[in-house]
């Protein structure tokens, strides 16, 4: 059975031989370390992992330490020119290089870089949310010479206007979703700070499928930092990878997730 079949319990089999995405959620930072652990395990072991991290409680830290105020709409941050400072700052500065020096401590080959680098992520801005690309496209010709090359990026949201004007604020399970359909990956894991997706009832879901994830949504279940994942994880799903939102704060969870442990939701 391949990777695709053992991450869903389902037959497909599009992307098997695709590298494996993990988006390391920012509210997870800081409780990582088997996390990033076990990236740097499967890299070893000679998979192709691309590590995309957000870091959106970080970036509301340093908004507030220099008195400004974070705001969001539909679970993304609302972003003016004064914000994206601070967004790129952390996001491509402080934050991705903690976690490329963890992982080099690990011993693995991690290589820090952005979405503005080798235009690898590129949006129109936002009509309604400021400098914010909110539908990005990726072009994978850099990560793919990393991979070749045996590294293992690690790739902060941040990108440019499609025309390269300006650099924008992306959010990391969007940048997420728009690199594992570029890459065509085997695999896309969400980290986040909840077992699974929970229902109206509060009841976990192991299993979501389009309608279901459609219909939580009208009703307003599906909410906040739940929405981009979903929505970018179905983007992905739809192109061959495999798709699941799992506790990043559990103990080797990538590792059981890549072994095919059924754990946390699947989209189907
Ligand atoms: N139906 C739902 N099931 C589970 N969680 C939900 C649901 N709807 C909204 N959420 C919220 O989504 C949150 C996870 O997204 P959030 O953006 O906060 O974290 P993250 O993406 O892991 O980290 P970061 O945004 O810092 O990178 C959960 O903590 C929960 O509050
Ligand atoms: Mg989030």
């Amino acid at each position: 059975m391949g990777t695709w079949d053992r991450l869903t319990g389902m037959n497909a089999t599009t992307n098997e031989d695709g590298p494996i995405v993990i988006k390391i959620g920012g509210s997870t930072l800081g409780e990582h370390d088997t996390s990033l652990r076990d990236c740097a395990e499967l890299h070893r072991e000679g998979r192709q992992v691309v590590i995309v991290h957000g870091g959106g409680a970080a970036v509301t830290d340093w908004q507030q330490r220099l008195g400004a105020e974070a705001a969001w709409v539909d679970g993304l941050r609302s972003t003016t020119p004064e914000s994206l400072e601070v967004v790129v700052a952390v996001l491509a500065g402080l934050i991705n290089k903690q976690l490329a020096q963890a992982l080099q401590q690990l011993g693995a080959p991690a290589i820090g870089l952005s979405g503005v680098d080798g235009a690898t992520l590129r949006s129109p801005i936002s009509t309604r949310i400021g400098l914010v690309g909110e539908s990005p496209t990726c072009d994978p010709s850099t990560l793919r010479t990393l991979l070749t090359a045996g590294l293992l990026p690690v790739l902060a949201p941040v990108g440019m206007a499609d025309d390269c004007s300006t650099t924008l604020n992306i959010n990391a399970d969007t940048a997420a979703g728009a690199v594992a359909v570029a890459l065509q990956a085997a695999a896309l894991i969400y980290l986040t700070d909840v077992p699974q997706v929970l229902d109206a009832e509060g009841r976990g879901i192991g299993c979501l499928d389009a309608a279901r994830q459609e219909q939580l949504t009208d009703a307003g279940v599906i909410a906040g930092g739940m929405l981009p994942k979903l929505r970018s994880g179905r983007a992905a799903q739809c192109a061959g990878s495999a798709v699941r939102i799992v506790d990043g704060t559990q103990p080797r969870v990538v590792r059981r997730v890549v072994d095919g442990a059924a754990i946390g939701t699947a989209l189907s």
